[in-house]
């Protein structure tokens, strides 16, 4: 796999396309509410009528306002369908054509879609998360092309400390530095892990990531692979999470087809291969001596630092572990540059922070936003309140257990 290659089915998937596409969202949530049984519905109906030259009907990532699921968005009309059943599916098709529809339409311009600022989740609800096509027609690869034939490893790692990145899976920690210091650690072999244990109560940033946009994560970490010289990474991520497991599966089946993951990466001499490691839903497990321990085969139990796993992980070796986001965020800061992703935020915490709204809120699902939006923007606007003209008594942040994800539960 070359550029060119790489644009070539950029360009096949884009010319594929038809004028009017039709999002069905497939994440857990929407698919635990039918979508999928919607989705065939909807494309019966496209064939009865006969517009399949103009309509396609394709799964989707999250759409995000996960209480009104399953969601339906129609292309380029930004039209947006609210709880979508089998009996009313159809009439979104004849509506198409002139017709009326009973579907509940959904407002686009609430504060909950407006205040967003996409970057972690810019994929989402727009591609189709199981067709790797689909993801390299928007952009997808194109940042580790990049950093494998135009940029040496540390200056990858100088990006991402300039970027002022911070890692997502609750401590903060500056991205670049952890990157130093891998990078500049001494092992025969070094290893990558991404975290997706996400195990807090109500907390479901991680798991929608992967259900939307597996492509994203398996990038971030090729890069961050590349960036501090390790040939082999690990996915940690919990059993409770069929279908984000089974999609990482797919994409990392498809990428290694493509060359993409796997020996001379993009014809380089960067070889890397992903394994995925279930985890049996022990929360402590997402702390990361325990994570690295589950992999190991022994009890996930945590032990103290020092030595931390940049110097002493798994196995004895260098190890980066970073967090489902904090790898989705490296692809836009190589794609559009350290400076673009620096300003955006506060002063100290740059970029974006996906949250989980759950519990008494009007708007429970997947919000982006800017560092710096304050708890009350988030709840009050962006999650229209507590319903029943209630009032909030109290908001919680992060989760429950301790492990500090940044879910928000009222
Ligand atoms: C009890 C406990 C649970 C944790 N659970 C998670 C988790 O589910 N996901 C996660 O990314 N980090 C979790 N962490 C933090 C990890 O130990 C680690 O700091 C983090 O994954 C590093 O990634 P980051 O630098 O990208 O944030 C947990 C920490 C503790 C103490």
């Amino acid at each position: 796999m070359d550029l060119t290659q790489l644009l070539e089915i950029a360009q096949q998937e884009c010319a594929a396309r038809k004028p009017i596409q039709i999002h069905c969202c497939v994440p857990a949530g929407c698919l635990s509410a039918d979508s999928l049984a919607v989705k065939q519905c909807l494309e019966k109906a496209v064939k009865e009528i006969g517009l399949e030259d103009q309509v396609q009907v394709c799964g989707v990532g999250c759409l995000r306002l996960c209480c009104q699921g399953p969601l339906v968005q129609i292309e380029p009309e930004k039209m947006l369908y609210e709880k979508v059943t089998l009996q009313d599916a159809p009439s979104i098709i004849t509506a198409l054509n002139g017709g009326e529809t009973t579907v509940q339409r959904g407002n686009l311009a609430q504060p909950f879609f407006t205040q967003q600022m996409p970057i972690v989740l810019e994929n989402s609800g727009k591609i189709d998360p199981e067709r790797i096509a689909s993801y390299i027609a928007a952009h997808g690869y194109q940042a580790l092309y990049h950093v494998l034939h135009e940029m040496q490893p540390d200056e990858v790692v100088d990006a991402i400390a300039k970027s002022g990145l911070r890692g997502r899976g609750g401590a903060g920690y500056p991205t670049g530095l952890k990157w130093a210091t891998v990078a500049k650690a001494k092992g025969e072999r070094k290893y990558v892990i991404c975290n997706a244990d996400e195990g807090d109560p109500g907390a479901f940033m991680d798991r929608s990531i992967l259900e939307s946009d597996p492509h994203r994560v398996l990038e971030g970490v090729a890069i961050a692979a590349y960036a501090v010289g390790a040939n082999q990474g690990y996915i940690y991520i919990r059993a409770e999470y069929p279908t984000a497991i089974a999609r990482l599966q797919l994409a990392i089946r498809q990428a290694q087809r493509l060359g993409l993951l796997g020996s001379q990466i993009f014809e380089s001499p960067f070889d890397f291969k992903i394994d995925i490691r279930i985890g049996a839903g022990a929360c402590v497990c997402g702390e990361e001596t325990a994570l690295m321990a589950s992999i190991e085969g022994q009890r996930g139990t945590p032990h103290p630092r020092p030595p931390y796993p940049a110097e002493s992980g798994l196995w004895g070796y260098p190890t980066l572990l970073n967090n489902v986001e904090t790898f989705a965020n490296i692809t836009p800061i190589i794609r559009n540059g350290a400076d673009w992703f620096a300003s955006i935020g506060t002063e100290k915490s740059k970029g974006t922070k996906v949250f989980a709204l759950a519990g008494k809120i009007r708007n429970t699902g997947l919000i982006e936003v800017p560092m710096g939006t304050t708890l009350r923007q988030i709840v009050e606007d962006m999650g229209g309140g507590v319903p029943d003209s209630g009032s909030a008594k109290a908001v919680q942040t992060g989760g429950p257990s301790g492990g500090c994800n940044p879910s928000i539960s009222c």
